[in-house]
């Protein structure tokens, strides 16, 4: 039993320091094929394709050592690598969602408060630099069935995570006085309670005076609202 309990051990050693060699040999080779294909022409579909085509057939075997593609940012989480990006979008929850699938991806979610800062310093450059003073980000939650009205459910155990990979409800911090699920909205539609989420990105300073909300918390919201400016894609690498 002991020598067994050993010779596991070494072999575990032995995998573990092989997919580590691996992982960095990808990190490197990805950031020079991605740096390559940024310069001159903007990221479209097909260098996603062409960089997963070249190295997804012969390491197929090697997943868990995969970066993510370039561009995106990377959270090593505890159950695996988990990759974001942050797109501007006009539209509704629907039309984010559809971006975002159209890069192999889904309306991601926060697993720490770490990384929904992250997310919201990224989202709040690229507002600063087309001069865009407040944003809303559509992020990938849905309020549960059991908690439709206000004061039903915990604040953080009101909605979930939909992108199937997010786990904890650490990173549901939110507005003052949210999620509030409410009936009104500026279109005057009859859209129910608001069961969709967004994060709350500001261009300069930690807060708005017209927002009782601090940069990058989260708020409830109709997911047919039209007028949201961006969205945050997730994927595996
Ligand atoms: C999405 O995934 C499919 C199937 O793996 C692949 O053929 C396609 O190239 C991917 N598209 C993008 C944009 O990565
Ligand atoms: C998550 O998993 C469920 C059940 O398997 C599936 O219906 C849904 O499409 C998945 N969502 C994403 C974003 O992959």
């Amino acid at each position: 039993m002991k020598l067994f309990l050993f010779l596991l051990f070494l072999w575990i050693t032995v995998v573990v320091g092989r997919i580590d060699g691996r992982h960095d040999v990808f990190d490197s080779s990805e950031d020079s094929t991605s740096s390559e294909e940024m310069t001159g022409r903007a990221v479209n579909r097909d260098s996603f394709e062409d960089s997963e085509g070249s190295e997804g057939s012969s390491e197929k075997s090697e997943k868990k050592g995969k970066s993510c593609p370039g561009e995106w940012m990377s959270f090593d989480r505890s159950q695996g690598k988990w990759c974001v990006k942050v797109f501007m979008s006009n539209g509704n929850f629907l039309s984010a969602e559809t971006l975002c699938r159209s890069y192999n991806s889904t309306l991601t979610g926060f697993q720490t408060n770490d990384e929904r800062l992250k997310i919201a310093d990224v989202a709040k450059q690229m507002i600063q630099s087309r001069g865009i003073e407040v944003a809303l980000m559509w992020i990938g939650a849905r309020r549960k069935s059991n908690c439709p009205t206000a004061g039903m459910c915990f604040a953080d155990e009101t909605f979930y995570w939909t992108d199937n990979f997010t786990k904890v409800k650490e990173a549901f911090e939110f507005s003052s006085g949210q999620p509030d699920a409410s009936l009104n909205n500026r279109h005057n539609q009859n859209w129910g309670h608001e069961s969709c989420l967004q994060q709350m990105i500001f261009a300069s300073g930690t807060t708005h005076p017209k927002y009782a909300s601090f940069q990058g918390q989260l708020n409830d919201l109709h997911c047919q609202n039209p007028e949201v400016q961006m969205c945050a894609c997730g994927r595996r690498p």
